[in-house]
């Protein structure tokens, strides 16, 4: 898998201070973006938000002790990109689970700052490689704006001759002081297909909660989410832009021993919320349409921690 040369990236892109390329484990280039409002990590592999940390905060975004970093591996934790469908692929389970733009390498296009905002833009384009897996040409992009929240949009552009229909998550890992202590407001109302049992149809009646493997889909869901985290005294606000769906993913005890890219006891510090367009809400795009899929973080301590 080919990277730009860091030196290159640095004297094209970087801005003492605000923005810098670094070789990451395995030579895989990430982008370091600060301000004052907080610092972020985004590798161009995978098109992937690494961590974020709002200032005055603990990391907001976790990232497994396990996670591998090498070409052909998702990375376990941050934001990994699933794209151009969600999940095992709907008729080719061989093909990648989640797609494959968390496995391929993304260029990075510009980058930019005010004295609000530092962002960058990364791109993922078709080529011979992503028709052997899915037969269109397309045009995606990451825009990264690391403001007072972290803004992380992700724009399908169809630059093909017919239609195509994709599904999509911004599937990010949230850092919890401990997932007992959590709660999950913000889908109360919706219902949801339970992915652990297979079985649909679910009223979600109050605020999630996890004690066991948590794997649901709450499609038409368009409501921002709040990560209550009383252990921390800290709530995490997912929100969100031209998403339909949320998945509320924790592998709990089982799960967590048969994936090697997780630790066994990780599962306590982590949940996932994410922002999505599946099955029932995929989204089709004509000829040079485009859409966007938005998701805004951030955190805040309570008044009384
Ligand atoms: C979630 C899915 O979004 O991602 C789960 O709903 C899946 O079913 C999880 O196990 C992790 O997927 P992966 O491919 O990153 O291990």
């Amino acid at each position: 898998m080919d990277f730009p040369d860091t030196a290159l990236l640095n004297s094209r892109f970087g801005s003492p201070g605000k923005i810098a390329c670094r070789a990451g484990e395995n030579g895989l280039p990430i982008i370091a973006i600060a301000n004052g409002s907080g610092s972020c990590e985004i590798s161009l592999y995978g098109g992937h938000v690494l961590s974020y940390r709002p200032a005055g905060h603990l990391p907001v975004l976790f990232m497994s002790k396990a996670a591998r970093f090498e070409p052909g591996h998702p990375i376990r934790g941050g934001i990994p990109v699933c794209w151009p469908w969600f999940g095992p692929h709907p008729t080719a389970p061989a093909l990648p689970m989640h797609g494959f733009a968390r496995i391929l390498p993304w260029s990075l296009a510009a980058t930019d700052y005010t004295s609000r905002s530092t962002e960058i833009r990364l791109v993922l384009t078709d080529s011979e490689q992503t028709h052997a897996w899915w037969p269109h040409r397309f045009h995606l992009t990451l825009r990264v704006a690391l403001e007072n929240a972290l803004k992380v949009e992700l724009t399908t552009r169809n630059s093909d001759k017919e239609p195509f229909t994709f599904t999509e998550a911004l599937h990010s890992y949230f850092t919890v002081r401990q997932i007992m202590d959590v709660t999950v407001r913000g889908l109360e109302g919706a219902t949801y297909s339970d992915k652990v049992t297979g079985t649909d149809g679910h009223l979600q009646e109050t605020p999630v909660v996890v004690r066991q493997e948590v794997d649901r889909v709450y499609e038409n869901t368009e409501t921002e989410c709040v990560i209550d985290d009383a252990g921390l005294g800290r709530q995490i606000v997912v929100a969100k832009q031209g998403s339909r769906t949320t998945v509320v993913w924790n592998p709990w005890i089982a799960k967590s021993k048969r994936m090697p890219d997780f630790g066994d006891e990780e599962y306590t510090r982590m949940i996932c919320v994410e922002t999505a367009n599946d099955t029932g809400n995929a989204v089709t795009l004509d000829p040079g349409e485009s859409h966007t899929l938005a998701a805004v973080l951030s955190a805040d301590m309570k008044a009384e921690a």
